[in-house]
């Protein structure tokens, strides 16, 4: 994971590689650094923990200079403490480099470099590079073939930026497999892992491909393929705005990015379904006759776009009659599975950048199998990895945790489902507008949920000491009890699991104590009477019971030690409404255990090592 910038132009550059920093810290945050090159001469400073950590030690010990690289870490190889964190140098601290990726060779190439007299102080792969540089530079090469034969060595997936002491105009960089975007403002140029770092100064991005590498000015991008040929860049303007990029007056990024899910809605609702009811999916992979011949579809995605993809296996399914697997892409790209020609691969990814997915869509290529991807990033690896792509929509999403980009998978899914069975006439034109009448209603009833969130940050001081969480949910909502646990996992620590609710009975209901709640996801539907009896076992056996029911089942509240409505709605539209309480309650509870919601430990929001 890890992000990279890199600066040059007229401003201090300490300052401009914070704000980039800070931008990149949801890629990582065990340690952060900076390398400033001024007078000819390199200034290190780095320090072990978030960016704040840089930022004190750069106020007691500043840099001047007005070129520079930045690093914020996510520890691969060797622990997060300030020896590992980049940028790492050579001997002579004649050069210096911040890296995102994983150097495979660097076992060896340590080794070489070390029989031929280098030392080396940190355990990162990424010191092997600028002890590589400095050895071809000892040969006697130039700069631009030191960097040049030094990529050839790497195996591995890599984006670096690298300055050199003797040259005071030009940062180098390189990319194969992370990505790396240079942006342009007036008389200053960026590198960085993601536009968001260099947003508002440039104001023009390029998105750099694998094999690229060169260098920046503060007026020029040189950029170089494999053979050493200049390859032509088109700049392209860049759209994110930096209002998109604050806590717009929320205390975290997540808590501000639940609260968006019904505008977001709205704005999707708006775009994919036209008032005569048509729905709007040019981004479709394959012809009318394709889809209609299409036998078989396969999901892969990890995490909460996991669990998206399992909802949506129900939707597409349901609308299309296509046989449909959903796998974790770490799986998927692994199993070599058995997939011929009317299959298609849907990758569902909020980053775009999901390492595992990645691979997982190369092996479907690899059988020649066409890949239509659900992205929050356009530009992203995954976009333009597929055959098709079709944008989520639901604009940055910084919280590590993903919340809005969940929905907006659902939706999507939903409206394509439908798309590809009214295509395959198996969808009437009634029953379509049936149901998007009610989709339409959905953002007001996010709103009529989230209105209530007091209920559930009242309830989150019950739970500060709580050591272990159980959620139950079937059919629909078997996915929601999965993504309810892994949300509160991963923000709060506390361990909790997720289940089908009819599996419960056959080992898990043995962990049922007085002391572990149980979220019961129970609206009303045809397993409704199923999730009672799940709820009358753990409630014999003295369970908390938080239940999250549909508006006006007094049944359910009275049977409960926590009941959170949801407006009543068809049970397939039901995943969209019932995970918004338990996005809530994850936050809430994390923040009562003093967590830190939107950096939880030992993650990064985009997952880009394998
Ligand atoms: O960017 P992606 O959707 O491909 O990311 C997949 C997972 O890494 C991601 O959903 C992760 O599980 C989140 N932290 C969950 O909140």
């Amino acid at each position: 994971m890890c992000g990279i910038v890199g600066y040059i132009g007229p401003k201090s550059v300490d300052s401009v590689l914070l704000v980039g920093l800070t931008r990149l810290e949801y890629r990582g945050y065990d340690s952060a650094g900076v390398a400033v090159l001024d007078k000819g001469e390199l200034h290190i400073r780095k320090e072990k923990g978030k960016i704040k950590a840089l930022e004190s030690m750069l106020r007691d010990h500043p840099v001047e200079g007005r070129m520079g690289i930045g690093h914020t870490r996510w520890a691969t190889h060797g622990e997060a403490n300030r020896t590992n964190a980049h940028p790492h140098v050579d001997e002579k601290k004649r050069i210096a480099v911040v890296h995102n990726g994983i150097i495979e060779n660097h076992y060896e190439l340590r080794h070489e470099l070390m029989r031929e007299g280098h030392v080396f102080h940190s355990e990162t792969d990424t010191e092997v590079i600028p002890h590589l540089v400095e050895q071809a530079l000892r040969d006697g090469k130039s700069i631009e073939d030191a960097v040049f034969d030094t990529i050839k060595r790497l195996t591995g997936r890599y984006s670096f930026a690298l300055l050199h002491d003797g040259d005071p105009d030009r940062i180098f960089f390189a990319r194969d497999g992370s990505p790396l975007i240079y942006g342009k403002g007036a008389g200053e140029s960026f590198l960085a892992s993601d536009v968001p770092a260099v947003v508002p100064l440039a104001r023009e991005h390029y998105i750099f491909e694998n094999g690229q590498w060169g260098w920046i000015t503060k007026d020029e991008l040189h950029v170089f393929n494999e053979e050493r040929e200049a390859v032509p860049h088109d700049l392209k303007k860049i759209e994110v705005k930096a209002a998109d990029l604050d806590k717009g007056g929320y205390e975290h990024f997540m808590l501000k990015e639940i609260f968006e899910q019904p505008g977001m809605l709205r704005r999707i609702i708006q775009h994919r379904i036209g008032d005569n009811g048509k729905l709007n999916f040019p981004e479709k992979a394959g012809s009318n006759d394709f889809l209609i011949r299409l036998s078989r579809l396969i999901i892969t995605s990890a995490g909460t776009s996991w669990h998206a993809g399992m909802v949506g296996k129900m939707y597409l399914e349901r609308f299309t009659k296509v046989a449909t697997e959903v796998d974790l892409s770490s799986e998927f790209r692994y199993r070599n599975p058995v997939a011929e020609g009317d299959t298609k691969v849907i990758a569902i990814s909020q980053s775009g950048e999901t390492a595992d997915t990645i691979a997982g869509i190369y092996e479907a290529k690899a059988k020649f199998l066409r890949v239509l991807s659900f992205v929050n990033n356009p530009e992203s690896t995954i976009a333009r990895e597929s055959d098709a792509f079709i944008n989520l929509m639901a604009g940055p999403e910084i919280g590590v945790a993903s919340t809005k980009a969940y929905t907006a998978q659902l939706i999507h899914l939903l409206l394509y489902a439908t798309f590809v069975g009214g295509i395959k006439w198996l969808t009437g034109k009634e029953e379509r507008q049936e149901l998007f009448e009610e989709v339409r209603r959905l953002p007001e009833m996010m709103e009529h949920v989230l209105e209530r969130a007091d209920v559930i940050k009242e309830w989150a001081k019950d739970f500060r000491e709580t050591k272990d969480f159980v959620f139950l949910g079937r059919s629909w909502n078997h996915p929601t009890a999965l993504e309810g646990a892994l949300k509160l996992k991963e923000i709060s620590y506390i361990h909790a699991s997720g289940y089908a609710g009819g599996e419960f009975k056959h080992g898990p209901i043995a962990l049922i104590t007085d002391e572990v709640p149980v979220v019961c996801i129970a609206p009303q539907g045809d397993i409704y009477e199923k999730m009672l009896s799940n709820i009358e076992e753990v409630r014999a056996r003295k369970a908390k019971i938080i239940s999250i029911y549909t508006e006006g089942d007094e049944k359910i509240q009275s049977m409960s030690d926590y009941a959170f409505p949801i407006p009543k709605c068809s049970e397939l539209l039901s995943p969209l409404l019932t995970v918004l309480p338990l996005q809530l309650l994850a936050y809430y509870v994390a923040v009562e255990r003093g967590c830190e919601p939107d950096q939880p430990r030992n993650l990064a929001k985009s997952v880009t090592v394998e």
